[in-house]
């Protein structure tokens, strides 16, 4: 039995068997001209929102004092130095949260000790508080709320003192 183009048959088969290896050789890639901004039970090429995201930066105290939460915007708070975003945890540090006092403020100290009390606490335009005079155990509490809060929160910035950009 021989292979004849002749045939029809044959002419569709070879047509597309051609067609089908075109395919493989350049596959189609069927990107949307516009692509679609909802999300309709299935794969969508675009998330409804844009991931939220955070600019690493330098704050000061009186800088970081303003994301305290109070106006329901972000809550930012500091530890040794590194600022964290806590917003995720707005139960905590939002203005009815029980840690609501680290709020835009240098919580160290706070975190060292174990405390609330408003001493913890270094006035927004003095200068940074230097820790100097934490027992071993108190830096080492220190460090275990660094570890967690750099394994809950996003790490966002560095904190430095008031005067740190006129030098
Ligand atoms: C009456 C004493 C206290 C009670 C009953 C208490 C209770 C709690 C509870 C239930 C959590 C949540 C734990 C979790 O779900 O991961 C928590 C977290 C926390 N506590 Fe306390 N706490 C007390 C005292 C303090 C003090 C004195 C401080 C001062 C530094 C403090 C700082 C924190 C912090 C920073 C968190 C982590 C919150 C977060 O993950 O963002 N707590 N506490």
């Amino acid at each position: 039995m021989s292979f004849s183009l002749s045939h029809p048959v044959n002419t569709a088969l070879l047509l597309y068997i051609l067609y089908l290896l075109q395919r493989i050789i350049v596959p189609s890639t069927s990107i949307p001209r516009t692509p679609p901004t909802e999300f309709k039970a299935g794969y969508s090429w675009m998330p409804r929102t844009h991931a939220p995201s955070l600019l690493y930066t330098t704050y000061t105290p009186r800088t970081l004092a303003k994301f305290s939460g109070l106006d329901g915007g972000r809550i930012l708070l500091a530890i040794a130095g590194t600022v964290f975003d806590v917003t995720a945890g707005r139960g905590f540090y939002g203005p009815d949260g029980m840690y609501g006092n680290f709020a835009g403020r240098d919580a160290s100290r706070g975190m060292a000790k174990q405390s609330f009390d408003s001493e913890m606490l270094t006035p927004i335009d003095q200068p940074l508080d230097k820790l100097g005079d934490l027992t071993p155990e108190e830096i080492e509490n220190m460090k275990g709320w660094i570890e967690h809060f750099t394994n809950k929160y996003v790490v966002c910035g560095q904190l430095v003192e008031n005067d740190a950009g006129e030098l």
